[in-house]
């Protein structure tokens, strides 16, 4: 251990997860959403949100978008500030689970090792891989942000799925496709269903 890291000591507190949850009168896990920017992470994740919060369940979203304007502000698009970007969000999500909230968490996160990191931290169980599977021409044929037209014309470096890659996961828990043949409100209720299946809710 570097830093002050090394000079601390974890402080077990009375009150723990298992209080919050029975307060809240739920379980929790974190829901991770990853795919190829434009393939419905947020969208998808979004309505799921909806679906639990109409049942009830107390959850909260966390966005790429959303945590790059804040905590990750001073981080960029390069390898090494996505694995940072993943590192923060992971801790962060595990700090929401263990205050007893259904989390979601909606990142491209390209890397299967920065996925497995964040695997690793949650309790066997409460991690929950979500991928959003949409083939790379249908989310460029999307493209609600202008951004791969700006990627393929070399404006922007780095952008997933031109010249960064992403690693399709191996075994994730929900694979969903979100190609168009559905809609997503049906590809959400997937989702839900599977955490219906599991008794998560
Ligand atoms: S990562 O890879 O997990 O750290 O990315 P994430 O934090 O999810 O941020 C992805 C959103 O940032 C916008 N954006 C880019 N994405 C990919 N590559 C590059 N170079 C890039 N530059 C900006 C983009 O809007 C992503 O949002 P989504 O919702 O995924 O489309």
């Amino acid at each position: 251990k570097s830093g002050t890291t090394a000079n601390t000591v974890w402080h077990a507190h009375k009150i723990c997860r298992h209080h919050r949850e029975f307060l809240n009168g739920q379980r929790a896990c974190l829901l991770w959403f990853t795919g190829l920017s434009g393939s419905g992470k947020s969208t998808i994740a979004g309505l799921v949100e909806e679906r639990l919060h109409e049942q009830r369940k107390l959850t909260y979203l966390l966005d790429g978008d959303n945590v790059r304007k804040g905590m990750n502000g001073d981080l960029g698009f390069t390898d090494a500030d996505r694995i940072e970007n993943i590192r923060r969000i992971g801790e962060m999500s595990k700090l929401f689970v263990d205050a007893g909230v259904i989390t979601l968490s909606a990142f491209i996160s390209p890397f299967r090792s920065e996925r497995a990191a964040v695997r690793d931290l949650m309790r066997e169980g409460d991690f929950i891989e979500v991928f959003v599977d949409a083939p790379l021409d249908t989310c460029e044929g999307r493209d609600p942000k202008g951004l791969y037209q700006r990627a393929r014309s070399g404006e922007i470096k780095n952008f997933t799925g031109i010249d960064s890659p992403y690693e399709r996961p191996d075994a994730p828990e929900i694979h969903v496709v979100n190609d168009g043949s559905l809609s997503p409100r049906e590809v959400a209720d997937q989702v839900v269903g599977y955490l219906r299946q599991r008794q998560f809710i």
